[in-house]
């Protein structure tokens, strides 16, 4: 896209504070997570003492629901960070009554305790598709490895009635992943079905026999290898097949847990081996994650696993294992974690890409990926951190993982207990463990770049001039980024000199590309949009007509170029000790020496 000088001259100014900000961290992601003097360690301490609090706080009056609950469930919470391993330490487990006097399985869990994550499942079912397929599989139909659904579309054809007949032929793989297939929810007898007893009271008629979708094969005793066993294959995938779709695929994201079953039968079509094996060469064992397993742990296991109930633990999950049915622990679920944001399995590129949304949902605050649920948390300072989350809730276990790509860190919570208010609890749980990490990593983010980077820069050239002051403004609201404090280039001071469509200041600095074998750190600089209100002028509100639609720093991010560099492009160099050694404002061809490291550091 071009934009023509004249053209940005006419922007109007905003009224509003609206950071342009790049869909990147603010500074580069903190290093100490877990030592006493981290930001982020203070506030793990916090939130324990918050959970604490809730578990000793009573039934009475006002106390909310999910709250005086939490007592009743039994969790594991744990902490991971690619840069700061340490972080795996930061747990807290909670082991309420139900478990500690549980005829079966543990009394008392912790980092090694085996739990069933319910849909979390479906993280690693996508991973393992990342890792198994290519992408002309993702974009193929499902039918074109699941030979049932073929004969189905081959004889059953929906273009005449697509109301009624989901068109398997368009159901990709890729649309299955990000829950936008269009597929109906629930296999049968998963998710919630009118209770016989109840029809009446809804007005609903008796079921025909002979209506084929009525009795489904799955509804049929032979078509079940045992009382503890999922459904065959054939007749589940036979028991979805002829239900109405509930969208057409793309047309809005509508969580399907149908979708990861078929997705699942795909993958061990693809590579040929039995799914719990796929899981286990291409994610357990890669990452050493020793207790997680697709199958019920050996009954020698169960000492160390959380049993609320025998029937919702001993499970065969059959062809509902990619859906739902893996098993793993808090230690193991953090080199999950780890090994998705370092790129362990997964080339960085792809990772990138997967850590993205595919598309939104009709709330502001939450998209959709492949398989993420992704909440948008808003900081004082109106930045935005995107969560990448995986929630499950089944049978006796609810669950989430977490992951803060900003800062390369994040969270899993493995929860156990017979109670219907399990899941709200997870979710208040999951509430303030948020509250609490994602406010003191940004801190702790940017109490280390004021350390690295903060303060002045100048030219070693004798008579020239050029010299760069940077700083990290720690009041609360603050534009966040390293701000450029002052800017004097042979003499010219620069920040006044910017193009004033780049937007006001504060200039900032935000990472950019990183290259750790090479020492070298880029960033970009960004404008802020606090513009004052044009006295005369009405004040634009508009989404054609804002400034964060016309001038965001996306759409600027590279203009205007000098020499064919950005003036925006500002390449850190850094010694073998890791200290910032110098700066190049590539456009300036010059290299600014640290001279003074500011009041960070002495
Ligand atoms: C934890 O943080 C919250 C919000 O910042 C604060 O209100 C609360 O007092 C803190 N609690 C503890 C125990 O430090
Ligand atoms: C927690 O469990 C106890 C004992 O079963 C029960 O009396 C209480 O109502 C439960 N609390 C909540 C909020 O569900
Ligand atoms: C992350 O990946 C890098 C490079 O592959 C590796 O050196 C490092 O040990 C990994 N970190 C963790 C915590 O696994
Ligand atoms: C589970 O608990 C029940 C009830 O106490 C007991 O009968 C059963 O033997 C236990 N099963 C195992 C495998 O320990
Ligand atoms: C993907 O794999 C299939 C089957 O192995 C192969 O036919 C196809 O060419 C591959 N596509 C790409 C883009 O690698
Ligand atoms: C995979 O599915 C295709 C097409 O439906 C079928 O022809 C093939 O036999 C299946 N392969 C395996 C290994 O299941
Ligand atoms: C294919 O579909 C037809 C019609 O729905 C059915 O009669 C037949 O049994 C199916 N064949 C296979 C191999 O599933
Ligand atoms: C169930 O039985 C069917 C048919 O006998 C067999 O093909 C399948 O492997 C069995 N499934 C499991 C999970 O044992
Ligand atoms: C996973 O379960 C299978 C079947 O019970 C068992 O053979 C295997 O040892 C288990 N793996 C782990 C890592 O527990
Ligand atoms: C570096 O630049 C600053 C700001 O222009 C100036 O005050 C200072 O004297 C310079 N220091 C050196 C060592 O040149
Ligand atoms: C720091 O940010 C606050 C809030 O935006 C602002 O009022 C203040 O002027 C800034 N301080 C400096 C030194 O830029
Ligand atoms: C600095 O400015 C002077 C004139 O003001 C100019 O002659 C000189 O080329 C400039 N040097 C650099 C390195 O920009």
């Amino acid at each position: 896209m071009r934009f023509p000088l004249y053209n940005l001259l006419l922007i109007p100014t905003c009224s509003r504070s609206v950071l342009a900000d790049l869909l990147v961290p603010s500074y580069e992601p903190p290093v100490d997570i877990a030592s006493n003097k981290s930001l982020v360690a203070v506030a793990w301490r916090n939130a324990t003492a918050t959970l604490h609090k809730y578990l000793s706080d009573g039934n009475e009056d006002g106390v909310p629901v999910a709250i005086a609950a939490m007592k009743n469930i039994t969790f594991s919470v744990g902490m991971f960070s690619v840069n700061d391993p340490a972080a795996s330490k930061m747990q807290f487990h909670y082991t309420s009554p139900e478990i500690a006097n549980a005829p079966n399985g543990t009394n008392k869990v912790d980092g090694d305790t085996i739990y069933r994550m319910a849909s979390v499942t479906k993280a690693f079912t996508v991973l393992a598709g990342l890792l198994e397929l290519n992408s002309t599989h993702w974009e193929r139909p499902i039918t074109d490895f699941v030979p049932t659904l073929a004969n189905y579309t081959q004889n059953t054809p929906g273009e005449d009635d697509p109301t009624h007949i989901t068109e398997w032929g368009k159901v990709t793989l890729s649309a299955l992943a990000a829950q936008i297939a269009g597929v109906p929810r629930d296999p049968f007898l998963v998710g919630e079905i009118i209770d016989p007893a109840k029809i009446t009271a809804m007005g609903l008629p008796p079921l025909n026999p002979n209506d084929p979708l009525s009795l489904p094969p799955c509804a049929l005793p032979e078509n079940y290898n045992s009382t503890d066993s999922a459904c065959n294959e054939i007749p589940s995938i036979e028991s979805i097949q002829n239900r109405p779709p509930t969208l057409l695929p793309w047309t809005s994201p509508a969580y399907a847990n149908t979708g990861f079953v078929l997705l699942g039968v795909a993958i061990a079509n693809i590579t040929g081996k039995p799914l719990a094996d796929v899981y286990r060469e291409s994610i357990f064992e890669p990452l050493g994650m020793k207790s997680s397993n697709a199958t019920v742990p050996p009954k020698s296991e169960w000492h160390h696993s959380v049993i609320p109930d025998l029937t919702a633990f001993d499970i065969n999950a059959g062809i509902l294992t990619s859906s739902g049915g893996l098993l793993s622990t808090t230690n193991d679920m953090a080199k999950f974690g780890v090994g998705i944001l370092n790129s362990t399995l997964l080339p960085d590129d792809e990772t990138r890409k997967w850590l993205k949304p595919v598309s939104h949902t009709a709330h502001f605050e939450y998209s959709i990926g492949r398989p993420w649920e992704i909440l948008r948390y808003t900081h004082a300072s109106g930045v935005i951190t995107d969560i990448y989350t995986k929630l499950g809730d089944s049978g006796a276990y609810s669950g989430f993982i977490v992951l803060l790509p900003d800062y390369n860190a994040g969270f899993s919570i493995l929860s156990g207990s017979i109670s219907s208010l399990r899941f709200s609890v997870v979710a208040q749980i999951a509430e303030v463990i948020t509250d609490s990490i994602v406010p003191a990593l940004a801190a702790q983010a940017a109490k280390e770049a004021e350390k690295k980077f903060a303060g002045v820069y100048n030219s070693t050239i004798p008579g020239l001039e050029s010299s760069l002051t940077l700083s990290v403004n720690h009041t609360v609201g603050a534009a966040p980024g390293i701000v450029i404090s002052s800017w004097t280039s042979n003499g010219t001071d620069v920040l006044a000199a910017l193009p004033a469509r780049l937007g006001p200041g504060p200039y900032r600095l935000v990472p950019s590309i990183s290259d750790s074998e090479s020492g070298t750190e880029a960033f970009r600089l960004v404008a802020s949009l606090d513009a004052p209100i044009p006295p005369s002028a009405e004040a634009p509100k508009g989404l054609f007509t804002s400034m964060s639609y016309l001038a965001a720093d996306w759409i600027l991010l590279d203009s205007p170029t000098y020499g064919g560099i950005g003036i925006s492009l500002f390449v850190f160099k850094i010694g073998s000790d890791g200290n910032v050694e110098e700066v190049r404002p590539e456009a300036f061809r010059v290299s600014l020496k640290r001279t003074d490291w500011g009041w960070g550091c002495n």
